[in-house]
């Protein structure tokens, strides 16, 4: 599938279904959270049979919990392959992170030692997966409040190791990188210009809470200035890559969020032109 018919997407949420169904809008694709399909039936299956017939999608997990020490959740990893199945998604996203330890699932996604003993664990692990799922994992930067003295890479490092190795790709979070970067005090800029160009495969936009001191990776605000210019040069780097909003939170109005998909598009279009993006500043 070529990147143009693939460029601006939404996450789907419960909240859109029926206005999404009647009004075929300005989205090219939506992404769909994994596990809130990895059911036997009943509301969601529908909808999610309903509106792939309409949209590409890709599926974007939260518990595969690659960078754990536990051993890889056969079971999980069989939904997973059968939800694939049943949708055809253009990829399959994840988190680079564990999510918990023995088994227990603590739903958040906590980064990883920059080692490289973890990089060969994970590594490992996500050959593995790819091998059961029959296709490439995509894996995602996530947003930090903590480092390891034990870490020896940066995570820009890390990850474009990872996707080397393991022929995996990413998906490249601009507010995750914003709010790491504000948090750890690094450049987000040259973390964007880690990333192998051919591996990136997704963006993320969304927005955060500041509360001067810190930042809350709260998903429930629109997209902030800032993440706006740091997309821009996202955009920059890495043309034709497919963005998509994501709102997991105070869910607002369908047309709020495809107006903010607009703000992407202008950026980007701006870029590809060479033209300053004004809606950014
Ligand atoms: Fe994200």
């Amino acid at each position: 599938m070529s990147a143009a018919s693939v460029d601006f997407g939404l996450g789907l949420r419960p909240d859109h279904y029926e206005e999404i169904a009647a009004n075929p809008a300005r989205v090219s694709w939506f992404e769909v959270l994994s596990e809130n399909y990895m059911i036997a039936g009943g509301k969601p299956l529908y909808w999610l049979d309903r509106l792939r017939r309409d949209y590409p999608m890709a599926m974007h997990g939260v518990s595969l919990s690659i960078g754990s020490i536990d051993p890889l959740d056969r079971r999980y990893l069989d939904e997973l392959k059968a939800l694939a199945d049943r949708i055809e998604p253009l990829w399959v996203s994840d988190h680079l992170c564990f999510t918990g330890l023995r088994g227990i699932n603590m739903h958040d996604l906590f980064p990883l030692p920059y080692t490289e003993e973890a990089l060969a664990h994970v590594a490992d692990r996500v050959m593995r997966v790819q091998d059961q799922l029959g296709r490439r994992l995509v894996l995602e930067n996530v947003s930090s409040y903590v480092t390891y003295v034990t870490s020896e890479l940066t995570e820009w490092e890390f990850i474009a190791a990872l996707a080397e190795r393991a022929d995996c790709e990413i998906l490249l979070d601009v507010n995750n990188v914003y709010v790491s970067a504000f948090k750890h005090e690094f450049d987000p800029c040259a973390s964007l210009q880690a990333m192998p160009p051919a591996r990136v495969r997704q963006f993320h936009l969304a927005g955060h809470l500041n509360k001067g001191t810190h930042i809350i990776d709260t998903h429930d605000h629109p997209i902030v200035s800032d993440v706006w210019h740091l997309y821009a040069e996202a955009v920059r780097l890495f043309p034709g890559v497919p963005t998509m909003i994501e709102r997991d939170a105070d869910i607002p109005p369908y047309g709020e969020l495809l107006a903010e998909l607009d703000i992407a598009r202008d950026i980007a279009a701006r870029v590809a032109g060479n033209r300053a993006p004004v809606a950014a500043e």
